[in-house]
């Protein structure tokens, strides 16, 4: 269809209409609504009309091509119907009985109809105020397009009284309600919107449980292809949403010890009954603006989901949670609909990093600053203009810094919680473990007995987790294969460190009474699981000047012990040069690991 064609109709003096309605209608087909935004208006209308069960259903299809398609979409509510002039009007472009409203969610009159041919060429719509008959209207822009050409005014007959289709009989409800059918699917091709119908779907019902969360959390129910949606809370705070069940099944999964990912065994567990995981509400205040307000919420996502440090990126995070498209994003919410969740530039304090993904922000206002908000027809890429936007960043800037900050604490508790009675350097001694098999091997031979041996461990455990006879086991399985094993113990006397050697593996004890230990060590390792920002410079600076002068005494006092021996050159040289060398292969492999 090419649209010269009608400037070749004769000039006339006659007025005419503004408006070639087939014509136009096909140029506003690109309207720019996800599918999820489009189906969203659908819904959205049938919220405004009291619906509390929203059913959809997707049709699927082979193309002439052999291409899986969805050929036509049905979305069906039992909310109050329409009476037969509105339903007439249903799909005039531009009429509502809402018209620019700021009490309502919709109010341009114009959603139900381009969401609509947005994907598909023709809109079907039954409606009934009661349990009597089903009344129907329909548009149909490629008969709409043939009719302008011959030059027919494009109309919507008054609904006639026809009964629903076969295929949607078994959802539809039994009183009062609405049947939406948009027909004539030509833009859900495989391979277009998403690979398959089956991505697309799980796209759309993501987006759905996240755009009408409050709708689904009051009780609300939208099926979708056979199943309810689960709200999605991009704050988790709701309770018995999809990420709650998805957690919940997480940790299940590790509790039966399927996952053997190296970081997942440390992680500590919730309790097996805990099915709700909430984020910590880190801000929530109101912003004025145009005599109305915004009400900003900032919160931090549960420890079960910010885990451990470095953990942002496995399959849990990415894959189920989706928490990377969460990172800097903002959700927008109008009359309680998300109408945007995006990521709104240079908002956030120095720029978006990594672990803003499990930062949770909501701006939600009412429709009164649909201006201040540039909201438009098309539910989407709404975004604070000037004067709000730095009400907005201004008020973000301390929070998101505290967020951050209370994530690094989550991460050094856990941190400091798993080192316990795991043996403080459990990185360190996993990574040495596989730098170690290319080192030289032992050649010492254990001269104990068996029982002498296991006698050892049985102490060393006993010293590392205490009386505990469950932990101690757990303890001594945790140790079993490493080469080198570092307990921080508490020894009395001047001994700095102690070692062992049974077959092949070094056990060495470092003396947390040791002045080494407790002016050096413990405030370095103070500093090391510290959140960034809590420590102030002057304590940093003194830290590493008074592990410099122990340092430097150590080797001093190692020489002085050396001096002890009469003949220290010859009997400890290759002592020294093999400490030398280990200490040089080691720190080439072993790096960054805590
Ligand atoms: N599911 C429905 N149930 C009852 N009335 C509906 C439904 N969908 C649409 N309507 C009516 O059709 C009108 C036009 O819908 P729409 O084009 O989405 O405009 P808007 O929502 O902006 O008013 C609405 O104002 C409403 O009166
Ligand atoms: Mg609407």
């Amino acid at each position: 269809m090419v649209l010269q064609e009608t400037t070749n109709q004769p000039a006339s003096s006659e007025k005419i209409p503004v408006v070639l309605t087939g014509y136009a209608l096909q140029s506003l087909r690109d309207s720019g609504y996800s599918l999820s935004a489009a189906l969203g208006e659908v819904i959205d209308n049938s919220l405004e009309a009291n619906a509390n069960n929203i059913t959809l259903h997707f049709e699927e299809s082979k193309t002439k091509s052999g291409k899986r398609h969805i050929h036509q979409i049905i979305i069906i509510d039992d909310g109050d119907g329409m009476e037969l002039d509105v339903l007439q009007h249903y799909l005039q472009l531009g009429y509502s009985t809402r018209y620019m409203r700021t009490d309502t969610i919709g109010k341009y009159g114009v959603g139900a109809k381009l969401a609509a041919l947005n994907y598909g060429q023709r809109i079907d719509v039954w409606s009934r105020t009661n349990e009597q008959e089903w009344h129907h209207v329909w548009f149909d822009l490629e008969e709409a397009l043939i009719q302008e050409r011959e030059g027919e005014t494009v109309g919507i007959a008054f609904p006639n009284i026809e009964s629903i289709p076969d295929n949607i009989f078994t959802y539809a409800p039994k009183g009062s309600g609405t049947i939406v059918v948009w027909s004539k699917v030509d833009r859900l091709e495989e391979g277009q919107q998403a690979s398959d119908a089956q991505a697309l779907k799980a796209e759309v019902k993501h987006e759905l449980a996240r755009m009408f969360r409050y709708f689904l959390n009051e009780g609300i129910r939208i099926s979708f292809d056979g199943t309810d949606l689960l709200p999605y809370d991009p704050l988790y705070l709701m309770k018995g949403t999809w990420a709650d069940r998805e957690i919940f099944k997480y940790y299940q999964r590790l509790r039966k010890g399927a996952n053997k990912e190296n970081k997942e065994h440390s992680l500590p567990l919730p309790e097996a009954s805990k099915d709700h995981f909430s984020a910590t509400q880190i801000a929530q205040g109101n912003i004025k603006v145009g005599g109305s307000i915004c009400t900003v919420t900032v919160t931090l996502y549960p420890s079960e989901v910010a885990r451990q440090r470095g953990m942002a990126n496995d399959n849990f995070a990415r894959k189920t949670l989706r928490l990377q498209d969460n990172q800097g994003a903002i959700s927008f919410v109008r009359l309680n609909r998300e109408i945007n969740y995006t990521n709104v530039p240079r908002i956030f304090p120095k720029g978006v990093e990594d672990r803003d993904r499990f930062i949770g922000i909501e701006v939600a206002f009412k429709p009164e600053l649909d201006s201040y908000f540039g909201v438009r027809n098309v539910k989407r890429g709404v975004e604070p203009h000037d004067e709000l936007r730095t009400e907005i960043r201004t008020f973000l800037n301390s929070y998101i810094e505290e967020a951050r900050n209370s994530l690094n604490n989550i991460w050094g508790e856990v941190a400091r919680k798993s080192n316990k009675g795991n043996g403080e350097n459990l990185l360190v001694l996993q990574a040495v473990k596989e730098a170690n098999i290319t080192l030289p091997k032992s050649r010492v031979k254990t001269k104990i007995s068996n029982q002498e041996k296991s006698q050892i461990f049985v102490d060393l455990a006993r010293d590392v987790v205490g009386e505990d006879k469950k932990k101690q086991e757990e303890y001594q399985e945790t140790i079993k294969d490493l080469p080198f094993v570092v307990e921080f113990v508490d020894i009395r006397g001047n001994l700095l460190i102690d070692t062992q050697h049974i077959d092949g593996k070094v056990i060495i004890t470092f003396n947390t009474r040791h002045r080494f230990y407790r002016e050096m060590w413990e405030p370095l390792r103070r500093i090391a699981d510290a959140m960034p920002g809590s420590i102030s410079g002057d304590e940093a600076t003194k830290a590493a000047r008074r592990s410099i002068e122990a340092l430097t005494l150590l080797i001093i006092a190692y020489g002085k012990a050396e001096s002890m021996d009469d003949n220290p050159r010859e009997h400890f040289s290759e002592l020294r040069s093999d400490w030398g060398k280990f200490t040089e292969s080691l720190m080439g492999k072993v790096k960054d690991v805590i």
